[in-house]
């Protein structure tokens, strides 16, 4: 059983954001079976990812006047300092933790992200950039 199904109801319907959120996806998957150092190096890859992410979505905010931006990059900037938290604990040896923070939140922050602020970000740029 994956984290989470990717299936087409995730998408928002902004090409940028669904191409990456699908690679999001797939990246969260691949951690459960990874071996540790596999883990690790993926982990570092989500994060980075993110944070590419996280920046694009927020360029579409800024040219679509989008108006809770600021509550919508401050979310990203707290799960973001959550990585990079478990990040640290984790190249300490604490690598049931890692597993443990990406199986029972990560995948849960993700969908919910995705259901609420990112689904209703989306539907502003597609309505003010077409
Ligand atoms: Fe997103
Ligand atoms: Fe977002």
């Amino acid at each position: 059983m994956p984290l989470v199904e990717w299936t087409d109801e995730l998408a928002v319907g902004v090409p940028a954001i669904d191409e990456a959120h699908h690679e999001f996806v797939e990246i969260l998957n691949s951690l459960p079976a990874a071996s540790d150092d596999e883990f690790r190096k993926l982990f570092s890859r989500l994060a980075a990812h993110s944070r590419e992410h996280f920046a694009e979505e927020e360029a579409l905010m800024e040219r679509s006047s989008f108006p809770v931006i600021e509550i919508h990059k401050a979310e990203h900037q707290r799960v973001l300092s959550e990585l990079e938290h478990i990040q640290e604990r984790m190249e300490k040896g604490e690598m049931e933790l890692a597993r443990e923070y990406v199986r029972e939140q990560l995948s849960a922050w993700f969908v919910l992200h995705r259901n609420t602020m990112d689904y209703v970000t989306a539907a502003h740029i597609q309505r003010t950039l077409g």
